[in-house]
């Protein structure tokens, strides 16, 4: 079993597909550990996408990020990275895979419906930034 953590961005809570979102996390089979609706701070989504602080995007990155409230969840399962990577199709809806989360709900590269990490280092660290130990359950 592995752990990975995944966002629904502002932009997809913001039109009413948070639950068809969550239910397809569920047929893809992943467990839920910890889920958590939260409206981020410029400061807290700059934190959370350090790792992209040089790139032109951040600061539109952040500000989308922080625009609206979004739901913050640890998912788990057999391969769970690159597992939700496969189940949201790549970065820009654009060029997502047909049945893929961008591709049916994202919008453009900024506004691409949901987060996911992308390696076993990146989904400890925004684990452990977003959830305590006794919240996963
Ligand atoms: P995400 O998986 O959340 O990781 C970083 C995010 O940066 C990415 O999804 C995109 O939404 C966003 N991003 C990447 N490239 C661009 C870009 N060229 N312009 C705006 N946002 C971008």
């Amino acid at each position: 079993m592995e752990r990975t953590f995944a966002i629904i961005k502002p932009d997809a809570v913001e039109r009413g597909l948070a639950g068809k979102i969550l239910s397809r996390i569920e047929e893809a089979g992943f467990t839920i550990r910890a889920m958590r609706k939260q409206h981020l701070t410029k400061v807290e989504a700059e934190g959370f996408y350090a790792v992209h602080a040089e790139r032109p995007f951040f600061g539109e990155l952040t500000t989308f990020m922080s625009s609206g409230p979004c739901v913050l969840l640890a998912l788990e399962a057999p391969n769970a990275i690159n597992k939700w990577r496969d189940t949201m199709g790549v970065t820009d809806p654009a060029k997502a895979a047909p049945g893929t989360m961008r591709k049916d709900f994202g919008e453009s590269i900024g506004r691409n419906a949901t987060h996911g990490s992308d390696a076993p280092e990146t989904a400890a660290f925004a684990l452990g930034y977003f959830f305590r130990g006794m919240d996963l359950i």
